[in-house]
């Protein structure tokens, strides 16, 4: 977290105060560093600079239009999973031929969009989506590159609710099958001429991942030796980034293993990263509204929720909490929760921080991926706004959508819309 700093006593996104940003739009809120995000994208293009590697920022991590064009100027392409993400990637910019289609539940509606858009590769995840794929492309008459996604059967021995690289997960196709769909592969529309991998998020070793490769390294041989063509590997995703003491891998470790087990292999790479591109370029910013001394503990409510940042609640996930401006005193131990009518609400259970009082502001830590683009409006909360902070400048790059615009969503029927209570 470089770009966040501490001066004259108090936290800053690169060259603003984050106290400023607070009066200016309320709390709670997420703030981006552009200049994060760049050097996260550069770590991973200078590593795989000498290979045929095309980096596909994974959207579902963050998709901000804002964020997303500092990537697109960076020369990123885009992994989307829905009809929605697609979208998105285009309108910021990103070329459809730098976009992968990945995701075990695509419908007709989304293949098509994709084919005509002309989408780079679209990774399938079952034989009955293969066979849907083929039939949207022959009706649209198109011809576009397929990989298909893999399971490798390795545990990624990262949480149980982000692997998925294992026998008993929903994603991917068993090698036997691949090599099925492989061989009936020249009566097909589409061109199936590549493989697609991922094991799970969050990797803090990479061993894991060596040996996924090493296992598809071995797949393609075989499938190149009963005459198939395998042109593309896409090798997911997954590294892990820093929310508390993790020494995660770095890209350039990353592209010495892709190097040694797959390298030679003369597919065309795609990479997938997501959370180590964003997840230290955010902050999530609130205040706290009461400390509260319970009779077992003292409790720090913030004005941000489960519903703003549900990794806590969802994964029990460890998020650095900090004062924007440190009091003087003794740490001390306390639960930090938010607002919403849920024990689950929780961020932090006994964690030590200096003196807090109310109407202090905290920040959450490495909160950049998966933040806001998991938020919800539980309990009628506002969604709460994304600032982008560029050196010395911010742009608010979404509004907080407010309480109005959520009730002008709902729609009263008709036969209840006379009168307020029954005579
Ligand atoms: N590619 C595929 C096929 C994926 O399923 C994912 C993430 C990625 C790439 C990007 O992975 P990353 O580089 O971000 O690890 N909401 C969870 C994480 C879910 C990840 C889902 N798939 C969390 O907050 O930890």
């Amino acid at each position: 977290m470089a770009e966040f700093t501490v001066r004259r006593g108090a936290l800053q996104a690169e060259g603003v105060s984050l106290e400023r940003l607070a009066r200016e739009v309320g709390t709670p809120f997420y703030v981006y560093s552009a200049a994060s995000l760049r050097r996260a994208y550069r770590a991973y293009a200078d590593a795989f600079a000498h290979l045929p590697a095309t980096i596909c920022y994974a959207l579902k991590a963050n998709s901000n239009q804002a964020v997303l064009r500092v990537l697109a100027r960076e020369g990123a392409g885009a992994d989307v999973v829905s009809g929605g993400e697609l979208k998105r990637a285009l309108a910021a910019g990103i070329p459809a031929a730098r976009i992968v289609f990945s995701g075990v539940g695509k419908t007709d509606d989304e293949l098509a969009y994709a084919l005509r858009r002309g989408v780079g590769q679209i990774n399938v995840e079952s034989d009955a989506e293969l066979d849907a794929l083929d039939r949207v492309a022959r009706r649209l008459g198109k011809r576009p590159h397929v990989s298909l996604r893999v399971n490798p059967d390795v545990d990624a021995g990262t949480h149980a609710k982000i692997t998925t690289g294992t026998a008993e997960n929903k994603f991917g196709i068993d090698f036997a099958t691949a090599r099925r769909l492989f061989a009936g592969a020249g009566k097909r529309q589409v061109r199936l001429d590549g493989l697609a991998l991922h094991i799970g998020s969050q990797l803090t070793d990479l061993k894991p991942l060596a040996r996924a490769y090493g296992r598809v390294a071995v797949l393609v041989r075989e499938l190149r030796a009963a005459g198939r063509t395998v042109a593309r590997l896409d090798l997911g995703g997954g590294l892990g980034i820093r929310y508390r003491d993790e020494t995660p891998p770095t890209p350039a470790s990353l592209a010495r293993v892709v190097e040694k087990d797959v390298g030679k292999l003369g597919c065309a790479l795609t990479l997938e990263p997501g959370r180590s591109i964003v997840g230290e370029a955010g902050l999530l910013v609130s205040r706290v509204i009461y400390v509260k001394d319970g009779t077992a503990r003292r409790f720090v409510v913030a004005d941000a929720a489960m519903n703003d940042l549900i990794r806590p609640a969802l994964y029990g996930a460890y998020h650095e909490i900090l004062p924007v401006r440190r009091r003087k005193g003794a740490a001390r131990a306390v639960d930090v929760v938010g607002p919403v009518c849920e024990s689950s609400d929780t961020f932090a259970v006994q964690r030590r921080l200096p003196p807090v009082k109310a109407g202090d502001l905290l920040v959450f830590g490495s909160a950049g991926a998966y933040g806001s683009v998991m938020a919800s409006t539980y309990n009628t909360r506002p969604l709460v706004p994304e600032i982008l902070v560029d050196g010395k400048r911010h742009a608010v790059v979404r509004p907080r959508i407010g309480v109005e615009a959520l009730i002008a969503q709902d729609r009263v029927p008709t036969w209840l819309d006379r009168g307020a209570r029954r005579r």
